[in-house]
């Protein structure tokens, strides 16, 4: 049995009483959670605080991890600050690599340190050019982190792509890096989630836009079991 995984991603949404709003949706439907689906909630740093892992129904992740080790590097969040609070981190995701010209070899480097702190990297790529990269950076990545495939054209569009050519992707993306979860991306919502999930080689989704919103969260994480 494969491990299906919705990671909702908030990007630079939310304000705190936001934040504390959705938490509390949240909350109220625990109990509606399927135990079978691996939920990975990352929502900005400061709102990490808000969760309280010991009854939070999800596990952490950050939405970048720094390619430094902590000292004085301003405004960088290190893995091992991170460490205990998190469990996962995105990295390389294609607005990074877009607005902040992010690079291959920096996400290989920030792979490293999410590693070393025992942080589980999930890298994110929009071609498999961008799976060769990590695999010649990174050759054992596969065990060791998840991959989040996104067209850029199915982000935040309305679009997302075919369950079909997704998993023609997450087969290619196996090939290259060995045994490894792919989650799909890329205008996830509650009516098209199981036709991603039920394909082969793709072993959960991210969730942006929809994660905003508790109920629909919610839904996505029901209808991806
Ligand atoms: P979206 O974003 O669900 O809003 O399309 C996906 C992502 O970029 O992670």
């Amino acid at each position: 049995m494969k491990n299906v995984y919705v990671l909702g991603n908030w990007k630079s949404n939310k304000n705190p009483q936001e934040a504390i709003a959705w938490r509390d949706i949240y909350l109220q439907h625990a109990n509606e959670l399927p135990k079978t689906v691996k939920i990975i909630l990352c929502p900005a740093y400061h709102h990490l605080p808000l969760f309280d892992l010991s009854t939070f129904p999800s596990l952490l992740g950050v939405q970048d991890i720094s390619s430094f080790d902590t000292g004085a590097y301003t405004g960088e969040i290190t893995a091992s600050m991170v460490k205990g609070i998190v469990q996962y981190a995105m990295i390389g995701h294609s607005e990074r690599r877009k607005y902040l010209l992010e690079t291959d070899e920096q996400v290989g480097q920030k792979v490293k340190k999410a590693i070393e702190s025992r942080i589980i990297p999930v890298v994110c790529i929009s071609d498999i050019e961008q799976a060769k990269k990590l695999c010649s950076f990174i050759p054992d990545y596969a065990g060791k982190g998840l991959i989040l495939y996104e067209t850029l054209t199915a982000i935040g569009s309305g679009q997302a792509g075919t369950p079909e050519s997704a998993n023609a992707a997450a087969k290619e993306i196996v090939d290259i890096l060995g045994a490894v979860e792919v989650l799909y991306g890329g205008s996830v919502v509650p009516e098209n989630v199981a036709r991603f999930t039920s394909q082969q080689y793709i072993s959960g989704v991210g969730v942006g836009g929809a994660s905003l919103n508790a109920e629909k969260f919610i839904k996505i994480i029901t209808n991806a079991s």
